[in-house]
């Protein structure tokens, strides 16, 4: 069952996956907050951890960055190793004026300009969207924490540097609250195999006001509540 991109035996990986786009941060997550996690796979030196959380099996993979490198995990968790859900917990650039650092984006649906979204049949537009199971049980583990998560529309830009403001822009218009670089991906692949996926994005930075740095400490704090509202999605 091993696939090009992932070394774990059949059953190794649980059906419940956080996935943060970098492979340190899914490090952290294995040996701070999952239980009694092991190492499963190393391909590429993306690790994937399997532990419990709340008694509950759970695993840990990176996406990498970008559509194309969260798409070829999503998909090889979800067609191969049986995965039913997803939770991407990374970060997204601010871009609505009320989104500020810190803030937790809770991503309902994902625009993109990618071929994801294009390829599938001319003319269509297709709509990608979070399960709305994962979604219900995100606001609630927020609400829990008492923290304020928005929910709401996220831009999945093929570029970090982009090019377009424009397309900023017209999104910003359209009550876009961040961008970042996965999440369409993920619900792509999620669509494609009927299983559920959602993104839980940390506000590192805001697009039009780069006064307000995140401290090394307050991403590590801000970071855990995303971790707690991605953990409780997973559980719903
Ligand atoms: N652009 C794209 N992805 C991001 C950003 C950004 O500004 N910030 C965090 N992830």
């Amino acid at each position: 069952m091993p696939t090009p991109h992932i070394s774990a035996e059949p059953g190794q990986i649980a059906p419940l996956m956080l996935m943060p786009g970098d492979p340190r941060r899914a490090r952290r997550i294995a040996e701070g907050f999952l239980d009694g996690a092991q190492l499963v796979s190393e391909v590429r030196g993306i690790g994937c951890w399997t532990g419990t959380w709340q008694g509950t099996p759970m695993s840990v993979m990176a996406s990498g960055m970008g559509i194309p490198s969260i798409s070829i995990y999503a998909e090889e968790l979800f067609r191969e190793y049986g995965v039913q859900r997803i939770c991407r917990v990374g970060t997204c650039g601010g871009i609505a004026d009320d989104v500020k650092v810190r803030d937790v984006v809770i991503g309902e649906v994902a625009h993109t300009t990618s071929q994801v979204a294009t390829l599938q049949a001319p003319g269509l537009s297709l709509s990608l969207g979070a399960s709305f199971t994962m979604l219900r049980g995100a606001v609630d583990a927020a609400a829990e924490q008492g923290l304020n998560a928005r929910v709401g529309a996220l831009f999945s830009s093929d570029f970090f540097y982009g090019t377009r403001p424009d397309i900023i822009k017209v999104l910003v218009e359209l009550g876009t609250l961040g961008v970042e670089m996965e999440a369409a991906g993920l619900y792509f692949a999620a669509a494609r195999h009927r299983r559920d996926a959602l993104s839980v994005c940390t506000v590192s930075d805001h697009l039009f006001d780069s006064s307000e740095d995140m401290s090394a400490e307050e991403r590590e704090t801000s970071f855990e509540k995303a971790l707690q509202v991605a953990a409780g999605a997973l559980l719903a």
